[in-house]
C-alpha cells in the first residue's frame, strides 16, 4: 500500500497513529544532522522527520534525498515541538518521524527550480510535467476541473443533454482559418477540424434533441494571444423553442453556480446589459472594460470647423472627432507618447493628437495644435471633457468605427501604464447585445457575418436585409463579457430555409457554393425545423478569469506556445514520406530542401 493519507490530511487528531505517505520530496533542511523533508503530493505538504532514534537505516538513507525524489514513507505522527508549528500549513502542527523509507524514484537536477516563478515560458512548456507540480499550477487543473463540474450539474439540472459531435468535420464559415485533414480513403478530400460544431448543434435542434450542450473542444488557425489557442474549449449550448432571454437568464444562472462553486462568490443574478452601438461609442470596444472611467467623448460637432485640419477634415468626410480625458498623466514622457501613438497607428489611426493641459490656462498646454483652436473650442473641451490642471487629452479623428476602435485600445494601455486596474478585484459581468449582422470587408470587397452565418438578423430589420441595406441590419446575437475579455458569444439561430439562403446571398455565396457547402443545413430547415438558439462559453477564458490569471495557457494543461508549438513533445513535427504518399499529399517543403540541398552540392 502506498498511502493512507495524502500529503495534506494529517492533523492533530492523528497524534500517534502510524501513517504510510507517498510523494515528491519538496524541500529538505539538515538540523544538526537530523534531515526534515516537505513531503509533497497534488493535495499539500507534509513535514518528515528522519530521527535517528526511530530508525538509523532511514536516517542513514534521508542524507542522500534530493528536490523531486519520490519516496514511501511510513511513521509515526507526532506534535511538532513547541514553537515550530508552522501556521501557514494545513499540516503544520503535526509531522511525520519516519520508521521506514523507500525510495521509490531518483530525480535529476531539474531544469528549473519549482519554487521560484519562472519568466521564460518556453522552458516551462518543455518540461510541461514539472511545471504542473507547482501548486499554482496544480490549483489551477483542480479548479478548471470544478468548473467543468460545476457547469455540467447546473446544465444536467436544467434538462440539458451532454451530446458529442465529430472532430473530423467539414469546414464551419466560422470566420477563423480551418485545420484540415487529408481523408487516406478519399483521395484529394480533406476534413477540417470543427472551428465550433455550430451546425451540429443546430442539426440536433432539428433532430428534435431540444436542449444539447457538450465541453467541446474546437481547433481555430488563427493568431495566438495571451487569450487565444488554436485548440481551446467551449461550453458549447443549443436549445429549441427559446428566445433570447431564455438564453441570457441560463448563461446567467450557469455562471453563477460556477463562480459559487468555484470561488465560494455570488454574482449578480441578472447582468447589465449594453448594445453594440453604446459599447463601442462609450468604450471603444465590444468588450468593454468598464472597470475604470476614461470613457470615449464625442466632440465631432463642436470641432467640425476646427482649424486644425486632422480634426475638421475627419468630419467633412463623414467621420468624427473622439477623445478621452487621462486624468493627471499632463506629465507622460515624449517616449509614451510616442508608444501610444505608435500603439494607435498600428490600430489604423493616421496619428494620436493630444493635448497636456499642465496648468488651468490654454497657455500652459502642450499641444501641437491649441494655439490653432478659438477660445469656443477650448471652452468645449473643458467642459465636455473635464479638463483640470494636470490632465492629458488623447484625441482619433476618423470614421466612427476606426475612431472609437483607436481610443478604445489607447484606454486600456493608458490604464495600464497608470496601473488603474492594480489589485482590483471586482467582477463586472456585461452581456452586449445588437451586434450588426454584417460587415464590410474592404480587402476582400464583400460582406462577411460578423458573428456567423446562422446568426439571426432582428426581426425589425429584416426589411433593411431585403433591400440591401446590409450596414443597418442588427442581429440577435449577444456577447457575454467580464472585465473587459469575451467569455461567450451567441445568438438566436435562422431556422427558415428561405431566410438562411437570403443570408448566404448577402455574404456572397452562389447557389452552387450553397449547395456545395450548406446543403445539409438547408435541407434540414425544409423538414420541419424548431425556432432555436444558443451560446458558446470560452471555457478556458473563464477559468483563467477565476483563477487571476493573465493567460490561458494558465489553465490548460499542455498548451501551444504562441507560435501554436507544443515545445514538450516537440509537435507540429515533418512526418515520412510514405504517411505523406499514402494521403496523396506532396510536400512543397521537403522539394524545396531537396532542390537546395542538389544545388549546393553541385
Ligand atoms: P465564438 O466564435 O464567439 O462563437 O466563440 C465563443 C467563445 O469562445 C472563446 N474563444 C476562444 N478561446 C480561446 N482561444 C480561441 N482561439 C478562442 N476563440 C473563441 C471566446 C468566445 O466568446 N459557435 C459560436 C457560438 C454560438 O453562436 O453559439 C462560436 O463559436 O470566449
Ligand atoms: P500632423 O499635422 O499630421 O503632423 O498631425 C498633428 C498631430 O495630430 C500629431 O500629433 C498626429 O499624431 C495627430 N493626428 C494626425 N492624424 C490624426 C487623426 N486622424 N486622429 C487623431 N490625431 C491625428
Amino acid at each position: 500500500m502506498y498511502r493512507t493519507h495524502h500529503c495534506n490530511q494529517i492533523r492533530k487528531e492523528h497524534i500517534g497513529e502510524v501513517v504510510t505517505l507517498s510523494g515528491w520530496v519538496n524541500s529538505t533542511r539538515d538540523h544538526g544532522g537530523v534531515i526534515f523533508i516537505d513531503l509533497r503530493d497534488r493535495e499539500g505538504l507534509t513535514q518528515v522527520v528522519f530521527r535517528p532514534e526511530e530508525s538509523a537505516e532511514a536516517a542513514k538513507l534521508s542524507h542522500s534525498l534530493r528536490f523531486e525524489d519520490v519516496l514511501k514513507i511510513t511513521g509515526r505522527v507526532a506534535e511538532r515541538l513547541e514553537g515550530t508549528a508552522n501556521d501557514k500549513l494545513a499540516t503544520g502542527d503535526v509531522e511525520v518521524v519516519v520508521q521506514e523509507v523507500v525510495v521509490i524514484s531518483r530525480s535529476e537536477v531539474l531544469p528549473f527550480q519549482l519554487d521560484k516563478e519562472l519568466s521564460n515560458e518556453d522552458l516551462r512548456l518543455k518540461h510541461r510535467y514539472l511545471d504542473l507540480r507547482r501548486p499554482r499550477l496544480a490549483r489551477n487543473l483542480q479548479m478548471r476541473h470544478r468548473v467543468a463540474k460545476a457547469t455540467r450539474d447546473f446544465l444536467d439540472e436544467e434538462g440539458y443533454l451532454e451530446i458529442e459531435t465529430p472532430i473530423l468535420s467539414k469546414s464551419t464559415p466560422e470566420g477563423a482559418r480551418d485545420f484540415l485533414v487529408p481523408s487516406r480513403l478519399n483521395p484529394g478530400h480533406f476534413y477540417a477540424l470543427p472551428q465550433a460544431p455550430q451546425q451540429y448543434k443546430q442539426l440536433l435542434q432539428v433532430a428534435g434533441v431540444d436542449k444539447y450542450f457538450q465541453i467541446a473542444r474546437c481547433f481555430r488557425d488563427e493568431d495566438l494571444r495571451a487569450d487565444r489557442q488554436p485548440e481551446f474549449t467551449q461550453v458549447d449550448i443549443e436549445a429549441s423553442f427559446v428566445e433570447r432571454e431564455d438564453i441570457l437568464n441560463l448563461v446567467e444562472g450557469l455562471l453563477g453556480r460556477c463562480f459559487k462553486e468555484a470561488l465560494g462568490v455570488e454574482i449578480p443574478t441578472a447582468f447589465e446589459r449594453m448594445t453594440y452601438q453604446e459599447a463601442m461609442d462609450r468604450f471603444g470596444s465590444d468588450k468593454p472594460e468598464r472597470r475604470f472611467g476614461m470613457e470615449l467623448i464625442d466632440l465631432t460637432e463642436e470641432l467640425k470647423d476646427c482649424e486644425f485640419r486632422v480634426f475638421s477634415g475627419a468630419v467633412s468626410n463623414g467621420g468624427v472627432v473622439k477623445a478621452i480625458n487621462a486624468k493627471g498623466f499632463a506629465d507622460i514622457s515624449t517616449g509614451q507618447i510616442d508608444k501610444l501613438t505608435q500603439l494607435a497607428q498600428e490600430a489604423g489611426a493616421k496619428g494620436l493628437a493630444y493635448i497636456q493641459a499642465r496648468g488651468e490656462e490654454r497657455t500652459t498646454w502642450r499641444s501641437p495644435f491649441v494655439k490653432r483652436m478659438t477660445d469656443e473650442e477650448i471652452e468645449a473641451l473643458r467642459s465636455k471633457l473635464g479638463i483640470e490642471a494636470g490632465d492629458l487629452i488623447l484625441f482619433a479623428a476618423d470614421q466612427w468605427t476606426d475612431a472609437c476602435e483607436v481610443l478604445g485600445r489607447i484606454r486600456l494601455a493608458v490604464a495600464e501604464l497608470r496601473e488603474l486596474l492594480k489589485g482590483n478585484t471586482d467582477l463586472d459581468f456585461l452581456w452586449v447585445t445588437d451586434f450588426p449582422l454584417l460587415a464590410y470587408d474592404e480587402e476582400e470587397e464583400r460582406w462577411h457575418a460578423v458573428h456567423h452565418p446562422f446568426t439571426r438578423p432582428k426581426a425589425e430589420d429584416l426589411e433593411k436585409l431585403e433591400a440591401g441595406e446590409f450596414a443597418n441590419v442588427r442581429a440577435e446575437a449577444y456577447d457575454v463579457v467580464l472585465n473587459g475579455h469575451e467569455i461567450g458569444g451567441g445568438s438566436i439561430r435562422i431556422h427558415e430555409q428561405g431566410l438562411q439562403q437570403k443570408m448566404f446571398e448577402a455574404l456572397g455565396i452562389s447557389q452552387e457554393e450553397q449547395e456545395a457547402m450548406f446543403d445539409h443545413i438547408l435541407t434540414a430547415f425544409s423538414f420541419g425545423a424548431p425556432p432555436h438558439g444558443g451560446v458558446a462559453l470560452g471555457f478556458d477564458r473563464l477559468v483563467m478569469l477565476i483563477c487571476g490569471e493573465v493567460s490561458i495557457r494558465e489553465v490548460i494543461a499542455f498548451p501551444k506556445n504562441n507560435k501554436g508549438i507544443d515545445l514538450m513533445s516537440a509537435s507540429p513535427a515533418s512526418v515520412d514520406f510514405k504517411q505523406l504518399r499514402e494521403l496523396y499529399i506532396r510536400s512543397v517543403a521537403k522539394e524545396k530542401k531537396a532542390e537546395d540541398a542538389t544545388e549546393s552540392s553541385s
